[in-house]
């Protein structure tokens, strides 16, 4: 199947720098794993620096490429700019941020405390823009050019979405920051872009949002009009093509990768989509049948 193979050509990324946060598992592991077939050096980073090093020596050995492990909590503005410091100090500098770094869970909203709130919107919408503004000036002074910035989301920054609040309003404070920038940064050589998936199991997100007992219950693929969930794969080939110089005309972009989830839920009438043909046939005879007043 084409889809779970890689897209681009081997050497798409190479000499290419590139930083994900939260890169130590999920689709931050896999994408950065991709970006090292492609060429890459990779830094990931997260809170947590033995499951770090652990990815980062299995990506390195699985690849050949180079992969520096910085334990950096994103909320924290000095301890973005001292891993901005250790990549600059060991690859010589830094051409691709990839904000993907995420708390999340899912709490009906009344019982969540101010400080539960502010876990996840610190995470997720201070984390962004802390890593992106540390990464902005340090390009912008260097007078750098050719650099991206690209924005893991996800669909219900627009719709929003009951029991995720907290994330529903980081996410979206994320695609406004990615709107915004991608026109006023543009004119110093910065992309910005984002990408919204749909469901892609990880062990991060399923245990916070469909916790085992309710997985058959809750199945997410079958929101999902092409009746599966995302192939990690399928991801990777599209954040290796945003962060790469084949989409240089594309700024400011958000890109759905869902199966068509959220627009199933969305359509007036979707709910259609659950009949057969004898259903149609009886409904069509009704309403050709049916008379003006
Ligand atoms: C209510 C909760 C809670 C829960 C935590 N809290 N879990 N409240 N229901 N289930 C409250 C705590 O009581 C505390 O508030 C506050 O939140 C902070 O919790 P801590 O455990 O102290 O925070 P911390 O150690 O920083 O951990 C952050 C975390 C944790 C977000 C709570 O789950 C985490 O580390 N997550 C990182 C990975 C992750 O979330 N991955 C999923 C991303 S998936 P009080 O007031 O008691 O002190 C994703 C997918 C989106 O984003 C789209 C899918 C389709
Ligand atoms: P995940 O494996 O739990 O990844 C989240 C990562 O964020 C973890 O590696 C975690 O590492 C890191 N992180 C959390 N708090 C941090 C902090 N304060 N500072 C630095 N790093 C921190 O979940 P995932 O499913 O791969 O999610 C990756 C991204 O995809 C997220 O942005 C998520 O919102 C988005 N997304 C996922 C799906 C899906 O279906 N999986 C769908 C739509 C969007 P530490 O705990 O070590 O810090």
């Amino acid at each position: 199947m084409q889809h779970l193979e890689g897209m681009l050509r081997e050497d798409a990324l190479k000499g290419k720098t590139i930083i994900v946060t939260g890169g130590g598992t999920g689709l931050g592991k896999s994408m950065g794993k991709y970006f090292l077939k492609l060429g890459a050096n990779l830094v990931i980073t997260s809170r947590k620096l033995d499951v770090l090093q652990k990815t980062a020596d299995d990506l390195m050995q699985e690849t050949g490429g180079k992969v520096l492990a910085v334990q950096c909590d994103v909320r924290n503005y000095a301890e973005v700019e001292k891993m901005l410091e250790a990549t600059v100090s060991t690859f010589g500098g830094v051409d691709v941020l990839l904000n993907n770094a995420a708390g999340n869970f899912v709490s009906p909203t009344e019982r969540l405390s101010a400080r539960a709130f502010d876990t996840i919107i610190d995470i997720v919408l201070r984390g962004s823009y802390n890593c992106t503004l540390a990464l902005g000036k340090y390009w912008i002074k260097q007078k750098q050019t050719n650099k991206t910035v690209l924005n893991i989301v996800t669909t219900y920054a627009w719709t929003g979405s009951a029991f995720v609040v907290p994330s529903a309003c980081a996410k979206a404070g994320v695609l406004a920051m990615t709107r915004s920038l991608a026109v006023e940064w543009a004119k110093y050589g910065i992309r910005m872009n984002a990408i919204a998936p749909g469901p892609f199991p990880t062990k991060g997100a399923w245990d916070r949002l469909v916790p085992e007992p309710f997985r058959e219950k809750f199945d997410l693929a079958k929101k999902v009009p092409l009746r599966r969930q995302g192939e990690h794969q399928e991801l990777c080939n599209l954040a290796g093509y945003l962060v790469s110089d084949y989409s240089a005309y594309v700024n400011g972009e958000v890109i759905t990768i869902d199966g068509g989830e959220w627009l199933q839920g969305a359509g007036e009438f979707n709910f259609f989509n659950e009949l057969g043909s004898e259903h149609w046939d009886a409904i069509e005879m009704m309403v050709r049948g049916a008379k003006s007043e």
